[in-house]
């Protein structure tokens, strides 16, 4: 495979995984990882990296242009929480960066794109239960209009410019080598440190509220399998629906209580809460499964297993 691939937001809780496993792919030097600040020593040390925000295009077209990249994945956001604290500094990083990218890709300085929407696409008025790819999508936060609106900027510039971008929307995603920062799904990561370091864990979402979720192993495998499918296998070209499971908080802490039976959870909803209520409980992702090939590996058992796993030796 000779094509040089750029990563935009590579220190993120996504990026650095994906960034691993993409110089394991196409070899160390084809993959540019950049981030607005320095990455950690592994990253700087596996490969090239570059200091790049975002939202500058003129910056990513400078590195583009070193390095002769082909593909780029804009992996920098502002999640859900803290673009509800930050509104239009959500709205700018999260907009302004995909424009930057599509724009470079219409002017044909890469051939191929990736960009992650999110369940948040969805809002209080699409169906819970078995949310379908195609259905009313109204958003009730920041994080969501961007994804709803830079998924019809994507398929936009596929119908007019005919540019090749590929995008998922991305449940809440599980890893235990980085933390996330700023979503609303984060608790469900948290809780596997809490639980191994303190035994114990406060919840800012309600023991009952069911959200989609993913292991950052399958999300990390659909988003590169997205990309190397054949074009004429992407027949959406705003956002694939995707899925793996669906859980609460009190069903996650059942899950630990197997591996250490004293844990204690205690629930102390807050902003979060309206957020999270306002989201699918249960996608319907058939539309991936049959276009792309895509299927997941971890439930919530496996994924639990792994993680306590890898994390008590960790810590
Ligand atoms: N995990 C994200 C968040 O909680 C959803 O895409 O903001």
């Amino acid at each position: 495979m000779n094509d040089t691939v750029l990563i935009l937001g590579a220190c993120g809780q996504i990026g650095i995984e994906l960034t691993q496993k993409l110089r394991i792919l196409y070899g160390s030097n084809n993959v540019i990882a950049s981030d607005i600040r320095e990455g950690g020593e592994e990253m700087l040390s596996s490969g090239p990296f570059e200091i790049i925000d975002a939202t500058s295009k003129e910056r990513i077209l400078e590195v583009v242009k070193k390095y002769e990249v082909t593909q780029v994945y804009l992996m920098a956001a502002m999640l859900s929480a803290t673009a509800e604290k930050y509104p239009l500094k959500g709205w700018d990083l999260n907009m302004t960066s995909l424009l930057a990218v599509l724009e470079i890709a219409r002017e044909k300085h890469i051939k191929k794109v990736y960009w992650p929407s999110s369940m948040a696409s969805f809002g209080p008025t699409s169906p819970k239960i078995n949310t379908p790819q195609q259905t009313i999508m109204e958003p009730s936060t920041v994080y969501g209009i961007s994804k709803v609106a830079g998924e019809h900027w994507c398929n936009y510039y596929h119908e007019k410019y005919g540019v090749d971008v590929r995008s998922i929307r991305y449940p809440g995603i599980i890893s235990w080598k980085t933390l996330p920062g700023g979503g609303t799904t984060d608790y469900a990561v948290d809780i596997y440190f809490d639980a191994l370091k303190k035994g114990t864990f406060e919840c800012f979402l309600s023991e009952n509220t069911r959200l989609p979720m993913m292991y950052m192993d399958d999300a990390i495998n659909a988003t590169i399998q997205i990309m190397q499918a054949d074009a004429d296998k992407i027949k959406t070209r705003t956002s694939y629906n995707l899925a793996a499971m669906s859980f609460t908080p009190k069903e996650i802490a059942n899950e630990i209580k197997k591996y250490i039976p004293d844990f204690t959870i205690a629930y102390n909803p807050d902003f979060r809460q309206d957020i999270a209520d306002s989201w699918p409980q249960i996608i319907d992702d058939s539309h991936a499964r049959q276009d792309w090939g895509w299927q997941h590996e971890f439930d919530l058992t496996s994924m639990t297993k792994d993680i306590i796993t890898n994390l008590k030796s960790k810590l």
